[in-house]
């Protein structure tokens, strides 16, 4: 086994990239999550992670963030994501 640290990182996105969230537009909320870390200067603590089916297909595109599973989420809501799930003090 080989292991690897995420120094530094301390807030995952996990964006499903199963059948039926890419039916419902799970890349471009890929996209718009990794731009809006970026833009609101989160790069260097937060990372998205693309994931297979989560078991949450009927809630596409579905996300898992700060451990809890969105569904539906629309690409306009992202920016509010960002700020409420992982802007922290610590930042
Ligand atoms: S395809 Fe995304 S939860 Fe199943």
């Amino acid at each position: 086994m080989s292991t690897k640290r995420f120094d530094g990182f301390c807030h995952f996105v996990f964006v499903c990239q199963g059948k039926d969230c890419s039916k419902h537009g799970s890349k471009a909320i890929q996209q718009k999550f990794s731009h809006e870390i970026k833009s609101q200067g989160l790069k260097s603590v937060a990372r998205v992670i693309n994931t297979k089916c989560t078991d949450r297909c009927k809630e596409a595109p579905a996300i898992i963030i700060k451990e809890r599973w969105l569904g539906k989420v629309k690409e306009r809501e992202i920016p509010y994501l960002v700020s409420r799930y992982l802007k922290t003090d610590k930042n």
